[in-house]
């Protein structure tokens, strides 16, 4: 199967040498690529800045703003079986930004922020591969990741608890809850990133070989 990764946090700038970012690692959207080259699958990541090494076999497309990682998924989802949009992508960027870096000054500096567009939004509803989205959540977990599956027409959101400290953002751990569109949840207990990863990934492809079974029965 081919899967399409996001991975990381995006950049939004403010001026050329600073940015709106987030804490994201891209641990586990790497391990996630990772886990689907060692099962067969093909691999494109579209990664947003992170520290990790590239993982052997995959295409990479790098990326820093939301607005790149868009225009990437849009140009690559539709060769895609199943998006997984594990990037942590800004929700808010600098309304403008400054050509020049931005002088020092006495008293507050505020700025204005304006709502990044939302990638999986954005998708067409009427789509041949399966989309994976990603909560991070610090309250109502359950809840809050299954209103984002509907809002933004997923067929499984994976949500994990980023207010502990033992997993989520930036831990080599995770433990998460998996939502499917049908109302079927899943659990996968706390584990190093790399076995959650692998969990995963056999989830979502018997998810998306249902649905080729169903299509030519
Ligand atoms: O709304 P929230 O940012 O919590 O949603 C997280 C999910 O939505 C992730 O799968 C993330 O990759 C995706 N997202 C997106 N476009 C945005 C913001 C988030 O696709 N602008």
């Amino acid at each position: 199967m081919r899967f399409l990764i996001t991975a990381g946090p995006t950049r939004e700038p403010l001026d050329p040498v600073r940015y709106l970012s987030n804490r994201s690692s891209g641990k586990m959207g790497y391990a996630i690529a990772e886990a689907s080259l060692e099962a067969g699958h093909e691999v494109v990541l579209i990664s947003g800045p992170v520290g990790i090494n590239r993982p052997r076999g995959a295409a990479v497309i790098p990326i820093s703003t939301s607005d790149e990682m868009f225009d990437a998924v849009h140009q690559q989802a539709r060769n895609c079986d199943i998006l997984v949009m594990c990037a942590a992508v800004a929700d808010y960027k600098p309304a403008k930004v400054s050509k020049s870096k931005i002088k020092k000054r006495d008293g507050n500096l505020s700025f204005d922020l304006i709502p990044t567009r939302d990638i999986l939004a954005s998708l067409p509803k009427n789509r041949k591969y399966i989309v994976v989205g990603f909560a991070a959540e610090t309250e109502n977990v359950e809840t809050n990741a299954l209103e984002k599956l509907r809002e933004k027409n997923c067929d499984i959101v994976v949500a994990n608890d980023v207010s502990r400290a033992d997993s989520g953002m930036e831990s080599d751990e995770n433990e998460v809850t998996i939502l499917f569109r049908g109302g079927e949840i899943k659990k996968i207990s706390r584990a190093p990133k790399k076995i959650v990863a692998r969990e995963l990934i056999k989830i979502f492809a018997n998810v998306c070989e249902k649905r080729l079974t169903k299509k030519i029965a």
